[in-house]
């Protein structure tokens, strides 16, 4: 009896009859000899058929086999040195379960849109399965990272009354009789969290209707947000290195295939070690003014900025203090100097731009009122979040993290469209 196995356990099981639910991905044959490259899923294995050593209607059944036609194939697993696996299925039998069509992505380049409106299919090639898989990853050891260090993982509403971040980007929907909106961080539930729980995180997808098309922006994209009470701007910044470096550290020692996969530098990789470089706003404008691109002080910088910036260091690079108007209104001004906040953006290097956003958020109650009306804030809307200063206010901190834009990084990939698996884009909603 042939025993049911997934290709990636083919080593267990060499010179036993096994039974393997498959797709066939190609198919060679010399009119004596059949080759089969087959996936299950969890890795390729070739299989081979020798004309006379198979029933007529096994031989038969294979010739039919178009590529990505289902079947379960039957044989032996054999040793093969050649193979990249390691080894190969000496077929005895094929069932099929079922012919495909002709299959519209074939081996030549195809344009990125085509590919896009055939992104269900395009999942199955050996790259976007390596970046899933990276992906996978990334979500699991941001997890174990804040779960082995005694957050408490908290789920904010997705519905939500107002916005979090600023008034242009949201998602308009109808609540009932109600105005309502798509999240666009989740921020400000978990700094109400925070102070039941200390130290929370929160990790879900967050939608904002930017009109960007750019190779960093999607309109719904994940993001990990944690928020800890007690803990001052530095300390956020250090908990932000440890936690980038743990996750390129665990990437790096459980996806090395998908890496090779995708072609990775990974010496890149490898020096995300903390503690990163630091500088601020100011000092930015001064390295930007020494590379040829000027800025006027209170101006945000663009991607080209920030790639200048990154390329000037071999880690991710914090950028502090911006100027509080350009910066949310959350964010606690620096005592010393109440134009600039106590906040940093992250800057992945490599030029694929900012991966974290984060801040000491004020928690002083008058200055967040004043801060509504500069901001323009409806005050009923934002009362609840008020309360959290008016009942035992602590100074606290947290950031955000943008999976798809660590993942683009991680993987070496130039466009975030492939970092998920169907990703909603300007102009993009199929499938
Ligand atoms: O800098 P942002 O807007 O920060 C916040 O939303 C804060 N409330 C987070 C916090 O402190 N809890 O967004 C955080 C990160 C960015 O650094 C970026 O990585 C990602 O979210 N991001 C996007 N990723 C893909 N597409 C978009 N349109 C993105 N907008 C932001
Ligand atoms: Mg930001």
């Amino acid at each position: 009896m042939a025993i049911d196995i997934t290709i990636a356990e083919a080593g267990q099981y060499v010179n036993q009859g096994v039974k393997i639910g498959c797709w066939m991905t190609r198919r060679r044959s010399s009119g004596k000899i059949m080759f089969l490259q087959l996936r299950d899923g969890t890795g390729f294995i070739q299989g081979v058929l020798v004309k006379s050593e198979v029933p007529e209607a096994v031989w038969e059944a294979a010739s039919k086999l178009t590529t990505e036609s289902s079947l379960y194939a039957i044989g032996f697993i054999r040793e093969d040195s050649r193979s990249k696996s390691g080894y190969e299925l000496a077929i005895a039998d094929i069932r099929i379960i079922r012919i495909a069509d002709e299959y519209p992505i074939t081996p030549k380049e195809h344009g990125i849109d085509f590919l896009m409106d055939h992104r269900h299919l395009w999942l199955r090639s050996p790259r976007q399965r390596a970046i899933m898989r990276v992906r996978a990853q990334i979500i699991s050891a941001i997890q174990r990272f804040f779960d082995e260090r005694g957050f408490t993982r908290v789920d904010p509403p997705i519905l939500t009354p107002s916005s979090a971040e600023g008034t242009t980007e949201l998602f308009h929907i109808r609540y009932f009789d109600e105005d309502a909106y798509l999240t666009q961080s989740g921020q400000l539930y978990m700094e109400a969290a925070a102070m039941a729980l200390r130290k929370v995180y929160s990790f879900g997808p967050t939608f904002r209707a930017e009109k960007s098309k750019t190779r960093r922006h999607l309109i719904e994209f994940w993001m990990v947000e944690p928020e800890m009470a007690f803990v001052d701007h530095e300390q956020n910044l250090q908990v932000q290195e440890q936690f980038v470096s743990y996750v390129v550290e665990q990437v790096l020692a459980n996806c090395r295939a998908e890496l090779a996969t995708l072609e990775r530098d990974i010496t890149a990789l490898e020096r995300v070690k903390p503690p990163f470089p630091r500088i601020t706003y100011d000092e930015a404008l001064g390295l930007l003014r020494d590379l040829g691109m000027e800025l006027p002080w209170g101006e945000d910088f663009g991607a080209p900025h920030e790639t200048a910036l990154a390329g000037q260091f071999d880690r991710p690079l914090f950028i502090t203090h911006y100027p509080t108007a350009i910066k949310a209104f959350y964010m606690k001004p620096d005592p010393n100097r109440p134009e600039v906040v106590l906040c940093a953006d992250l800057i992945a290097p490599e030029g694929y731009g900012e991966i974290i956003g984060g801040s000491q958020r004020i928690d002083d109650p008058a200055l967040l009122e004043e801060r509504f009306q500069t901001h323009r804030l409806p005050k009923e809307a934002y009362a609840w979040y008020l309360d959290l200063r008016r009942y035992g206010s602590v100074p606290h901190a947290g950031f955000g993290l943008g999976l798809e834009r660590t993942v683009a990084w991680i993987c070496g990939l130039d466009h975030v469209r492939e970092t998920i698996a169907f990703p909603r884009m300007l102009y993009r909603l199929y499938p």
